[in-house]
């Protein structure tokens, strides 16, 4: 049994064995009504915790559709509904949920509910978005990147803007899949060291740039993220920190001709990033979307040895 806490905890040899997989379920599949059961079923007889404490529209319904597709069922929990939303402690919440089912993926606020949950739970905890990390979205891109345009290992790779919980899980991913990151973003609202010496102490090479002209020269992939995360209390002061940040058609001619465009959404159109980017011939937004769904999949079947 394995947890899929996050990137840099996970085995550089299993994240990638975990994207290989992801595209051969996905071609598999290609053409087929979205209900149609994968022709291995390893979660059958299995049933799945999905527990949102916060909004939620591609992680809820992807894992929930992919877990149908491997032949499993799903509970779709509100943490607010929960006891554990009226003081009921983690980890009684952990040890009874495993006595009922084979797999829990919790979105939270904080890192440490998770890392508690996990601690105590018998059975695989997936990490569905906290605070400081998001490694199901991180495993989509790099699965969405390879498609387009091959390895991502060696590659440049720019994130603009807010230093948030999808910037952390890049940097724990350029160290575990071999990618270059370019932050650009104001010095306030910089990633923290914790994310970039991972990265770093992997070989990766890490550079703050607050220009973002330049932040962007030789860039294979351009990444955007909300403003304002569902955790962030500080959106008026914020929105003015990061409008030199917005990746806009000017700042997408600044990168390589063939760079892609990436947003893990929802997105705010005309705040990070213009519509004309998001809707433009390099945004890849909609296949990062749908990629959630094929590398979660293979995310639970190796929660599950499978
Ligand atoms: N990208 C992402 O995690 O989207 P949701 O908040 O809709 O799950
Ligand atoms: N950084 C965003 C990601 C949403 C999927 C947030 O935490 O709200």
């Amino acid at each position: 049994m394995n947890h899929f806490l996050d990137i840099h905890k996970t085995g550089a040899n299993d994240l990638r064995g975990m994207i290989d997989q992801a595209r051969v379920m996905k071609d598999a599949r290609k053409g087929l009504p979205k209900g149609t059961p994968d022709a291995d079923q390893p979660l059958a007889n299995h049933l799945v915790a999905l527990i949102f404490e916060k909004p939620s529209t591609r992680t809820r319904v992807s894992f929930d559709v992919g877990v149908r597709q491997l032949g499993g069922q799903t509970l779709v929990l509100s943490g607010a509904d929960m006891q554990l939303g009226h003081g009921e402690s983690i980890a009684d919440t952990a040890r009874v949920l495993s006595r009922y089912v084979d797999m829990i993926m919790i979105r939270t606020f904080d890192e440490a509910t998770l890392l508690e949950l996990a601690e105590h739970a018998t059975v695989p905890v997936i990490n569905g978005l906290t605070d400081r990390t998001h490694p199901c979205q991180i495993m989509a891109d790099v699965l969405t990147f390879e498609e387009h345009h091959g390895p991502i290992k060696g590659k440049k790779v720019v994130w603009t803007g807010d230093g948030n919980n999808v910037c952390a899980s890049f940097l724990h991913a350029a160290g575990q899949f071999g990618f270059d990151l370019t932050f650009t973003g104001p010095e306030s609202l910089d990633p923290e060291q914790e994310f970039v010496d991972f990265a770093r102490s992997k070989g990766s090479t890490v550079t703050i740039e607050r220009d973002a002209d330049k932040a962007v020269e030789g860039a294979d992939l351009i990444v955007a993220d909300t403003w304002v995360s569902m955790h962030d209390d500080k959106a008026a002061a914020k929105h003015n920190l990061l409008q030199p940040y917005q990746v806009n058609e000017h700042l997408m001619a600044g990168a390589k001709g063939d760079a892609l465009f990436m947003h893990c959404l929802p997105a705010y159109r005309e705040q990070e990033a213009t519509s004309a980017v998001l809707e433009g011939p390099q945004s890849v937004i909609f296949d990062e979307a749908e990629n959630r769904l094929h590398a979660q999949k293979a995310v639970m079947r190796w929660c599950l040895g499978k």
